[in-house]
Parts: C-alpha cells; sequence; structure tokens
C-alpha cells in the first residue's frame, strides 16, 4: 500500500503542485498562525509536499521548516521551491526527532494517507517533540470526504485510488485527550470543493496527563 502511494505521488507532483494553487489556504493558515505564541520558531511539517504553499508561508515569516517525505519527487521539486526547508526523506512514521524540539507541527492532507489504527502513536510522538505550549494542525478526514464514519480503504483523487483511513472524530478526539493534549479548535472548511476536519491542539505547559500514568497508545486503545 505505502509503496503505491508514494508511487501515485512521485507520479503526479507535478499536476498536483500546479492544482494546489487552486486551493485557498489564507484563512487555514492566518487562524493557525495566529494561535502560536512566538513569533519565530521551529516547526515540522510531515507530509510536507513540494512546500508550496504551507511551508512557505512559515519560511516567510522567518520560521525554520523541516519538512518530512516519502515521495521522492515531491521533495525534490520542494527543494526547488522551497530550498529553505530541511527534507528529510522518510515515511513520517517511522521518522523521530529528539523530544521537546518545535513550536509547531504540521500534517496537512497527510495523515489521512496513514492507517487510522497508526494515528495514536504518530499524536503520542507529536506530544514528544512539542515544547510546552506547543501547537499541532492537522487535516481528517471525516464522513464529509468518505461517506462513512470510520474508513480504511480507497478512493479517487485526480484519476487515481489512494488509501485513506480515519476514526470517527469522537474516537479522535477521546485518542487527543487521552495523550493529553488540549483541543483548540475543530473546524469542518470546504476548500477547493473538498470538506475536511482540520483539527489544532496544543500541548499544555505543564504535563498534568503525560507520563507514568498516561495509558500508553496501542491501536486497541482507541477502537
Ligand atoms: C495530499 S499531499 C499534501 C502535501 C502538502 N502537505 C500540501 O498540503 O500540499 C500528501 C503528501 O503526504 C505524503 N505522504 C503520505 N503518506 C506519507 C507517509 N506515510 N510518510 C511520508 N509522507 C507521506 C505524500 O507523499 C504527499 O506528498
Amino acid at each position: 500500500m505505502d509503496i503505491t502511494l508514494r508511487e501515485i505521488y512521485d507520479g503526479f507532483a507535478e499536476t498536483y503542485e500546479e492544482n494546489r494553487g487552486l486551493f485557498d489556504m489564507t484563512e487555514v493558515f492566518n487562524s493557525f498562525y495566529a494561535r502560536l505564541e512566538v513569533e519565530k520558531g521551529k516547526l515540522l511539517d510531515l507530509g510536507c509536499g513540494v512546500g508550496e504553499p504551507f511551508t512557505r508561508f512559515f519560511i516567510d515569516r522567518g520560521w525554520t521548516v523541516k519538512g518530512v517525505d516519502f515521495s521522492e519527487r515531491m521533495l525534490e521539486l520542494a527543494s526547488k521551491y522551497v530550498p529553505e526547508m530541511q527534507t528529510i526523506h522518510a515515511d513520517i512514521r517511522e521518522v523521530e526527532f529528539e523530544p521537546g524540539q518545535f513550536e509547531a507541527i504540521t500534517a496537512i492532507y497527510s495523515l489521512f494517507h496513514v492507517p487510522s489504527n497508526d494515528h495514536a502513536a504518530l499524536f503520542d510522538k507529536f506530544y514528544k517533540w512539542l515544547l510546552p505550549k506547543g501547537k499541532a494542525l492537522f487535516t481528517y478526514a471525516t464522513k464529509e470526504y468518505t461517506g462513512s464514519n470510520e474508513f480504511d480503504g480507497y478512493k479517487e483523487f485526480m484519476g487515481k485510488k489512494l488509501y485513506y483511513s480515519h476514526k470517527s472524530p469522537d474516537k479522535l478526539y477521546a485518542d487527543l485527550e487521552r495523550l493529553g493534549f488540549n483541543i483548540e479548535s475543530t473546524d469542518y472548511r470546504n476548500i477547493g470543493n473538498e470538506i475536511f476536519l482540520w483539527v489544532a491542539v496544543s500541548k499544555p505547559m505543564i504535563e498534568v496527563a503525560h507520563g507514568a500514568n498516561r495509558p500508553l497508545p496501542t491501536a486497541e486503545s482507541s477502537v
């Protein structure tokens, strides 16, 4: 499944980038940026694609950005469009960073390509990698996109069958809260005629829920 998805994104990197300009992301960027309590910081963007327009927005505001993607072709274009971004060619489920590194983490239109049973483990890493008061923003698929409250399967996108996976919003919120996040906003947005749920979370200043008492995330914990 991953090889196919990676190959598909390699295949349509060029046209994807052209079409991306048709999506007006201004409101998404501005509302997340307004939440951040630092002027300049470090952003980790997971599934960064070609880096336009999202990471470019941060770099133009003086942020340092690390972008992770498993599509080589997407990263080649990223180094052309956003040469300031440090790119890491890896699967977002496998990449590792030191704890407490980032003021912000984003996963824009990427997390829904990862099996939902792996989401809690990834959110747990978000928590670990964020600084206290750090924030994360991600796009989540829901029934408004897939037609089902929970989904694990294939949908057509730009003429190809792509893998998508998600839980119900309630299960997602329960996972996030169990991991210690504050849920800051949950917005259904229609961008380019696609409705997704945009979720912003923050890591508390004091890690009350994070530690020995906190249940470890497993695939079963959120089922
Ligand atoms: C729909 S594109 C979004 C790209 C970019 N975030 C944007 O908003 O333009 C999804 C990106 O996620 C990447 N991706 C999907 N699953 C991934 C995974 N498991 N590890 C790394 N990258 C992944 C794809 O290669 C692709 O570049």
